[in-house]
C-alpha cells in the first residue's frame, strides 16, 4: 500500500520537517544516521540530501537496518548511480530491527545516533512500545527520531479500529497508527510533536460494480484478495457503507476521497 503517494506525501513531509534537520549535526565532525526499515533507500537519500545541504562537507556515517535483501541490493544499487554522496559511509545491516537490538545490546561499545528514522515500517514490529524504548535509547542529547505511520484521523484508522480483527491478520503486519505511536511515547512521558500530511485517494470507483479497478483498490483497502467475491455479504456490505462514511471519506463534486493522511512524529533525545 504504500508506494500509493509515498513520493507526494514525503515531499510534503519535508517541507514541514526541514526544521527535525536544522540542530543534529550542531558542532559535530561526524552526524550518525540510522534508517530502521528503510527498503530501497529512496527515502533515505533525500533525508541525506537535506542533512548536506544543512551541513555541507560534514561527514555522515548511517547504518541501514533492513531485513530484505533485494531491497538491500536496490539501496546499493541506488546509492552506486547517485553523485554526491561520497562524505556518507553507508554501512547495511541484514536485520530486523529486534536483530539489531540484540547485536546492539551484546556489543561492548555505547552507540549514539544524531538522527534514527522508522519510515512506514513499524506496522512490522511485534513488540512496538519495547521498540520504540530501545531506539528512543540510542538518541544522542540533541538527537530526534523521526517516525511516519498513517494518521490516527485517516480512513486506515477508522477502518482498523473497526474491521481489523475480522480482516486477514497475518503475523507480518500490524494495525498500527501514528496515534497509537503518541498514545504509547505519552505513557512514557517522551517529548514529541506530530505532524499531519494530508493525502486523498480517489475511491469513487469501489462503488461501481463490476470495475476492475474499483475490485482492485477494495483489495488494497482491505487487505483481501478478491474481497468483492470472497468477502461475507454483511461485512461487505458494512464496509462499503463506512468507506463513504466520514469516519474514512468525504464527497467532493460527486467524487468518494478516501482519507490517506500519515502523520510525522518527532521525538526528541532526552
Ligand atoms: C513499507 S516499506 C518502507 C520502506 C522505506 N522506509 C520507505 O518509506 O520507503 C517497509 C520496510 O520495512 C522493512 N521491514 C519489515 N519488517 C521489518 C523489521 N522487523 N525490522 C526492520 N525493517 C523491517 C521491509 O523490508 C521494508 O523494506
Amino acid at each position: 500500500m504504500w508506494s500509493f503517494n509515498l513520493r507526494l506525501l514525503l515531499v510534503c513531509a519535508y517541507r514541514h520537517l526541514s526544521y527535525v534537520f536544522l540542530s543534529i549535526g550542531d558542532g559535530k565532525s561526524v552526524i550518525n544516521v540510522l534508517g530502521v526499515g528503510s527498503g530501497s533507500g529512496e527515502i533515505d537519500l533525500k533525508i541525506f540530501s537535506k542533512i548536506q545541504a544543512r551541513y555541507p562537507g560534514v561527514a555522515i556515517n548511517t547504518d541501514i537496518v533492513e531485513p530484505s535483501p533485494e531491497q538491500i541490493l536496490s539501496y546499493k544499487e541506488r546509492v552506486a548511480k547517485t553523485p554526491g554522496l561520497e562524505n556518507i559511509n553507508f554501512i547495511w545491516n541484514k536485520k530486523t530491527s529486534i536483530e539489531f537490538e540484540l547485536q546492539v545490546k551484546e556489543e561492548k561499545t555505547e552507540r549514539k545516533y544524531d538522527f534514527i528514522h522508522m519510515i512506514q515500517m513499524l506496522y512490522y514490529v511485534k513488540d512496538v512500545p519495547a521498540t520504540l524504548r530501545f531506539f528512543r535509547s540510542l538518541l544522542a542529547a540533541d538527537g530526534k527520531l523521526l517516525i511516519i505511520l498513517v494518521s490516527g484521523s485517516s480512513g486506515w484508522s477508522t477502518l482498523w479500529k473497526k474491521y481489523g480483527s475480522r480482516l486477514p491478520l497475518n503475523d507480518l503486519c500490524l494495525y498500527i497508527t501514528a496515534g497509537d505511536i503518541a498514545d504509547i511515547l505519552s505513557s512514557e512521558g517522551a517529548k514529541y510533536q506530530c505532524y499531519e500530511l494530508p493525502s486523498d485517494m480517489d475511491i469513487t470507483e469501489c462503488f461501481i460494480d463490476g470495475d476492475h479497478n474499483g475490485d482492485l483498490l477494495l483489495d488494497f483497502l482491505t487487505e483481501t484478495c478478491d474481497f468483492n467475491k470472497n468477502a461475507p455479504p454483511e461485512l461487505r456490505e458494512e464496509i462499503m457503507q463506512d468507506l463513504r462514511s466520514p469516519g474514512c471519506s468525504s464527497m467532493k463534486n460527486g467524487k468518494v476521497i478516501f482519507n490517506n493522511n500519515l502523520s510525522a512524529i518527532v521525538v526528541d533525545g532526552d
